[in-house]
């Protein structure tokens, strides 16, 4: 079996797509929908587009087992059996994520509560609580039903457990079970209540527990939640998640060990630390679903798929779904551009994905989402989507020898979940200090600058970076900030943003001055938190450099030994410190107290790639999207035009593979349109 975990992975089994497929194409395919004679229209259209990766059988418990323990399983033999023949793998889906009404109406205890009592019933999907027995049990006993009956089945590709673990709206449940399953938690992680009131701070506002029955989930309060409560909540229902999978996981591996697994993940998403679920899963994959009334939806996008590459320590992933027109869950669902799922697609393999799945392969006639646009519409396999969803099948069909090359980054940026946790707590300063707003601040820089970078965890192996980002680290653990401290020392160039090395992982405050944990590193004390109201803004000078506007949060800086690159110009802040930088051992630590806008990012970013001797090429023209996967002894650099103006893009001597054409020189890219150049080396 493989070995997986974040940086850790070496091999992949190998059954995850057919054989030869190189990337491989498909959609969420939902047959149970559709009566038996469209099947076969299906795979007869699923070989003209192209497509050979399927996820099937995600909501299709109670059609698997109708009535409890009496199983419907010949449907889904013939399903398998027509995918085989037409040489269509499958991620083959454990049902878990929408059990059938029977067994609600058995066991109404496995309906999730919300955090005011409200019971959330079925009718819908994800109607369980992952802690109810009777909900397990079952959950458990089908998903070994699905190992044992097709893990040697040909068509089966992998395995996809449940669906978007942890999603919005329900994220964590508060029935008696979660409660319960909390208590046991917390005991396993504090083992004795005098530990958890040390954690916790129940000095404050009486909160000293005599008996762990005391403890409750952290339920609607009168006032502000305890922090470190409601932390540990977080952990526990992270863990919860991550928990479900892998007890699923095992019975899979059990039955087939060498058939990978996964689960869907969605971008940053706050609710579970996905480097800890990832380090389960023998693969990742995402759903992506940009905002088409968002003009820079391929930022996002962009930075979501190096993400996936970092959960995964660099393997290829599997784009799992994603949208190809329409979706019915914003309040007003603005359609993708014509072009947009074929470029948004290729966007993905650019950065590292190895398959490209939509949601979803037919349109449903019936349901909650049947105004979703499928690769097979309403109308049947005609018209512009199809048209683009079959161009997009050829276009991978050219591009299979990139398949499980890699891309190589220089620059990291830190994501820990446990931190985005404790900055987006009740009671903090400001309510707009948000992990994901502030990472896509850093990230457009480097986008803009046309850097590819990585994401890591702040304990993680930092020594392949030279340049290091991290925006607002408010929770570190010692651990971390000594990796930190030690990879500058040996000549790292790291950026920090305000408001870090704040509070211990138990949401205790560093006393000692902040940012205590990196006051030596920086140069620096940071004497006061200003955090600026909705509205106000301030400026930043830079020495020799632009003057950019910053806004959301200030603070009063104190050199003590780092040079000032920029000040504030305004107010009570005129003249002082926003922006320093400090030699420290062999390399350097940047510090930035403000937020700022592009420009001024832009600034802290070319002087943090010189510093870290990065080596960028010149800044590409807006729109235009540069990345490069390589095999080591091949090379496929990937430009992709976003913008609106076509671009000339300088390319060494190569094979351009959408085309086939010999390329060098200069290679002009249409608006909307792609070009992946394969060089030797
Ligand atoms: C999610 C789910 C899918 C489908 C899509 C629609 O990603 O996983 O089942 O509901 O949203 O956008």
């Amino acid at each position: 079996m493989a070995k997986t975990g974040p940086g850790g992975s070496t091999t992949t089994p190998a059954r995850w797509k057919p054989a030869g497929a190189g990337i491989a194409f498909g959609g969420d395919y939902n047959p149970e929908q559709w009566p038996e004679p469209v099947w076969e229209e299906d795979v007869r259209l699923m070989r003209e587009a192209g497509v050979n990766l399927v996820s099937l059988g995600i909501f299709a418990w109670a059609r698997l087992e109708p009535e409890p323990g009496r199983l419907d399983l010949a449907w889904l033999d013939r399903v398998l059996d027509l995918l085989a023949g037409a040489g269509v793998s499958a991620a083959l889906a454990t049902p878990t994520a929408a059990p059938p009404p029977w067994l609600v109406r058995a066991h109404p205890e496995i309906l999730p509560v919300t955090v005011d009592g409200v019971t959330l019933w079925h009718g819908s999907r994800r109607h369980y609580c992952p802690h109810v027995p009777a909900y397990r049990e079952a959950g458990l006993r089908i998903v070994r039903v699905i190992a044992e009956r097709y893990a040697h089945h040909p068509a089966v590709g992998l395995w996809h457990v449940d669906n978007e673990l942890g999603s919005f709206p329900y994220t964590d449940c508060y029935c008696p079970a979660s409660a319960a399953a909390f208590r046991a938690w917390l005991q396993a992680r504090h083992g004795d209540l005098r530990r958890l009131g040390d954690a916790w701070g129940t000095s404050v506002w009486s909160q000293g527990y005599t008996d762990w029955a005391e403890i409750e989930p952290p339920r609607r309060t009168p006032a502000a939640a305890n922090p470190g409560q409601r932390l540990d909540w977080q952990r526990f229902w992270s863990d919860t998640w991550r928990d479900w999978f892998v007890a699923q996981v095992r019975i899979l591996r059990s039955v087939a060990p060498d058939l990978p697994a996964t689960t869907n993940f969605i971008g940053i998403h706050p609710p579970i630390d996905y480097w800890r679920l990832a380090a389960e899963e023998d693969i990742v994959s995402e759903d992506s679903y940009p905002d088409p009334a968002d003009p820079r939806w391929m930022v996002e996008t962009a930075m979501r798929g190096d993400l996936m590459r970092s959960l995964g320590g660099g393997k290829p992933w599997i784009v799992m779904e994603s949208s190809l027109g329409l979706v019915n869950w914003r309040d007003r669902n603005v359609a993708r551009r014509p072009g947009a799922f074929r470029l948004g697609s290729l966007q993905a393999v650019a950065r590292g994905a190895d398959a490209v799945m939509a949601f979803q392969w037919r349109q449903a006639q019936v349901g909650a989402e049947r105004f979703l646009t499928g690769m097979v519409g309403h109308a049947g396999a005609r018209g512009r989507v199809w048209e683009e969803v079959t161009a997009l099948g050829r276009d991978l069909g050219r591009i299979g020898e990139i398949a499980g090359s890699r891309l190589r980054a220089e620059v990291a940026i830190v994501l820990d979940w446990e931190s985005r946790w404790a900055l987006e707590a009740d009671g903090m300063l400001s309510h707009d200090l948000r992990q994901d707003e502030r990472t896509a601040d850093w990230y457009g820089a480097l986008y803009r600058r046309g850097v590819t970078a990585d994401f890591a965890h702040p304990e993680a192996d930092l020594s392949g970076y030279r340049l290091v980002l991290a925006p607002e680290l408010h929770l570190v653990s010692d651990a971390a900030a000594a990796n930190l401290r030690g990879w500058v020392e040996r000549g790292g160039t790291l950026v920090l943003g305000f408001f870090s090395g704040i509070v211990d992982p138990e949401t205790r405050v560093r006393l000692g001055g902040y940012p205590a944990p990196f006051r030596e590193l920086l140069g620096l004390t940071v004497e006061e938190h200003l955090p600026l109201a909705v509205g106000d803004a301030n400026r930043v000078a830079f020495a020799g450099g632009p003057t950019v506007p910053c806004d959301l949060w200030t603070e009063v800086v104190r050199a003590e030994g780092a040079e000032v690159v920029a000040t504030f110009t305004d107010d009570l802040l005129a003249g002082m410190p926003a922006v320093t930088r400090h030699p420290w051992g062999r390399g350097a630590a940047v510090y930035v107290a403000t937020r700022l806008d592009p420009a001024g990012y832009d600034a802290v970013m070319a002087q943090a790639i010189a510093v870290a001797a990065i080596p960028a090429g010149p800044v590409p023209p807006a729109g235009l999207e540069v990345t490069v996967r390589t095999d080591g002894t091949r090379s496929w650099r990937f430009a992709l035009n976003f913008g609106t103006e076509p671009v000339d893009l300088p390319v060494a001597v190569g094979v351009e593979l959408l085309t086939g054409a010999r390329v060098g020189g200069s290679l002009r890219i249409a608006p909307g349109d792609a070009a992946i150049v394969r060089t030797p080396g």
